[in-house]
């Protein structure tokens, strides 16, 4: 049976300009910025955005309506985006993406070198010990937890007034943090404001960014594994005042391939004896990951992918012995261009061992870039859709996807594909599609 059409939805129409802050301005939020900005004069296309360039099926196969994304629910326009961000770096967003060196400086950065060099970090709520591979001063200074959520807000305020914004949506492409375990501090409001004003070191500067924006009505995602929004708290928080949330971690190379090859797998019930994933990495972000403990945050994340596609509880002949290791490691002369290798050990038919070999030569922020954009744009979608809270339809977009308490996320990339096109479906009132396909079969 398919689930009822949401005919009741009422979009508010995507008006005046969208103001997008982006905690943190490395190598992503610079890399996304240019992008945009170089689809908006037409020099470059935004490859890898569902947004932009694709489709989405209405009705049945027979009744070829398959408009854009972009042209079937009320997205904002990428002309009306503008900038702000956060950093503990100086550096406006065309020295953040020439440093990132992710981009060709004449064909993309130079194109757009006025744009990139109105965007001027605003100071950092930072806190060395929770990125200690990073030190520089463009921070708000050692002040306290409540003085940073407060200078945020204010942040917050200012730039929608200097940039006459609509509506706003914020974006942690910020570092990784130390690894923290959600605690008494994180349970509800009154433990978390207490927190604030003892400056525990409990409460990570992502928590003030993001309890920031859900006080100013600022929908949120998060592309790092941090903690930061997936705490009871603000997830409480962001359902009572209707903001739309998500995370964590964004989906983009090896975890990309990870959840596309073990539903295979599964699928076919195929055995995993073991998946051994290393990468070489030498951005910004490889260095951070270099300290053990922002590393664990990180490893935390991708580790969880597995267990959850493959069911070992299910399936222990199968997957009840899996041995499966990710390892990140710093090697400067690659940058930006990771290069990720799994060695995946299977077996089949009677238990006779198979094994697959994965090599892929990715670009970090290439594929990062239009995750973040599609996020921004959904983000902004759902706060005008009235939807408040987790939004688990863009589990497509991370690998730790944020759910409701009690729920396992879904990892498999295609279910989180139909999951999110359903939903657009739903909030637009047209019917879910199923594959059930029997009506072009009983139609006589
Ligand atoms: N690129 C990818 O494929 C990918 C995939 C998944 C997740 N991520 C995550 O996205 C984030 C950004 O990645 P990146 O490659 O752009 O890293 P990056 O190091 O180039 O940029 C991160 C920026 O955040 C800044 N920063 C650190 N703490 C901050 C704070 N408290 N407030 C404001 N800014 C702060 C740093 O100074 C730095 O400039 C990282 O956490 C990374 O793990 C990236």
């Amino acid at each position: 049976m398919s689930t009822p059409a949401n005919k009741t939805t009422r979009i508010e129409p995507a008006k005046g300009r969208l103001g997008v802050l982006t905690v943190g301005l490395g190598a992503v939020a610079s890399t996304l910025i240019a992008g945009v900005e170089l689809a908006k004069k037409g020099i470059a296309l935004p490859i890898g955005s569902l947004t932009q360039l694709d489709t989405i099926r209405l009705g049945k196969r027979t009744e070829n309506r398959s408009p854009m994304i972009k042209d079937f629910v009320p997205l904002a326009r990428l002309e009306d985006i503008v900038w702000g961000a956060w950093d503990p770096f100086p550096d406006d967003a065309y020295v953040a993406a020439q440093r990132a060196g992710v981009l060709e400086g004449p064909k993309h950065v130079e194109a757009i070198a006025d744009i990139l060099r109105d965007v001027r970090p605003m100071k950092a709520a930072f806190e060395r010990n929770y990125v200690k591979n990073i030190d520089a001063d463009n921070v708000m200074g050692k002040i306290s937890k409540r003085k940073m959520l407060e200078t945020i807000r204010e942040d917050i305020h200012r730039f929608k007034d200097e940039k006459k914004c609509e509506r706003l949506v914020m974006i942690w492409c910020a570092s990784t943090e130390i690894y923290l375990e959600i605690g008494p501090q994180h349970q509800d409001i009154e433990s978390f404001e207490k927190a604030i004003d003892a400056n525990d070191p409990m409460i990570a500067p992502s928590m003030l960014y993001a309890y920031a924006a859900i006080l100013e009505g600022v929908p949120f995602a998060n592309g790092a594994p941090n903690l930061c929004v997936d705490t009871p708290v603000l997830r409480q928080l962001a359902t009572e005042r209707g903001v739309a949330i998500s995370g964590k971690d964004f989906k983009t190379g090896q975890t990309l391939i990870k959840t596309v090859l073990a539903p295979m797998l599964k699928a076919r019930m195929l055995g995993l004896a073991g998946w051994y994933s290393t990468n070489i990495l030498g951005n910004r972000d490889g260095e951070v990951l270099d300290d053990p403990e922002n590393f664990k945050t990180k490893e935390e994340s991708k580790l969880g992918v597995l267990e959850h596609i493959l069911q070992p509880e299910k399936h222990p002949e199968l997957y009840g012995n899996v041995f499966h290791k990710v390892r990140i490691n710093y090697y400067p002369p690659r940058g930006d261009n990771k290069e990720g290798w799994d060695n995946i050990d299977i077996f089949g038919w009677l238990g006779y061992p198979m094994q697959i070999k994965v090599d892929f030569l990715c670009r970090d922020s290439i594929l990062a870039a239009p995750l973040a954009l599609d996020l921004v744009l959904f983000s902004d979608l759902a706060q005008r859709a009235k939807l408040g809270g987790i939004q688990e339809w863009l589990s497509f977009y991370y690998k730790s996807p944020q759910v409701a308490p009690g729920l396992y996320p879904e990892h498999d990339l295609f279910i989180q594909l139909s999951k999110l096109k359903n939903t657009l479906r739903w909030m637009m009132g047209e019917d879910q599609i199923t594959h059930l396909g029997r009506e072009y079969y009983d139609e006589v």
